[in-house]
């Protein structure tokens, strides 16, 4: 299952990418939004990530005019590594060495066919573990040194 999420300048190319998932055959949830209405990205980047991140979801792909916005809010919640490309050799190593969950791509910064090859070869594209898995598990040691600081729910009623 791929998590879909989008602000009203992705909506475009989520839809584009709606359809060559169905041509793939790939089953989707769409977090929204869900026409081309005003909407802040954070919130649609955060409904897909959290997806991901619950297990709900193995890939998430997010989109905004440019990326950036979505990819940024995505990443706030833990377990996400989401990248934004505009070409397909960062999103292939991006899941070859980063073991990337999430892709970003702005709508206003590729067309419907290179971002077509980019998702292709995104979701394509597998894990090589290996040194690779050290420096990720690096990266979620940063995530958890983070994450050890915020109180419990339990110590926040006492303070
Ligand atoms: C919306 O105008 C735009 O700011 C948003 O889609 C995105 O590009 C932000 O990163």
């Amino acid at each position: 299952m791929i998590a879909l999420g989008c602000d009203h300048a992705g909506f475009p190319l989520k839809e584009e990418i709606i359809a060559l998932l169905e041509e793939r055959g790939l089953a989707y949830k769409d977090f929204g939004v869900h026409q081309n209405e005003r909407a802040d990205y954070p919130v649609y980047g955060r409904k897909a990530a959290e997806a991901v991140a619950s297990g709900e979801c193995e890939y998430g792909l997010v989109f905004c005019g440019t990326g950036v916005g979505i990819s940024i809010s995505a990443n706030k919640v833990p377990g996400i590594r989401c990248v934004v490309c505009s070409e397909t050799y960062s999103a292939v190593l991006a899941r070859q060495h980063n073991d990337a969950n999430m892709l970003a791509l702005g709508a206003r910064v590729v067309g419907p066919g290179l971002a077509r090859m980019i998702v292709s070869q995104f979701l394509d594209a597998s894990f090589e573990g290996g040194r690779h898995a050290a420096r990720v598990a690096l990266i979620h040691e940063i995530e958890q040194d983070y994450l050890d600081q915020i109180p419990s729910g339990a110590e926040k009623d006492v303070l």
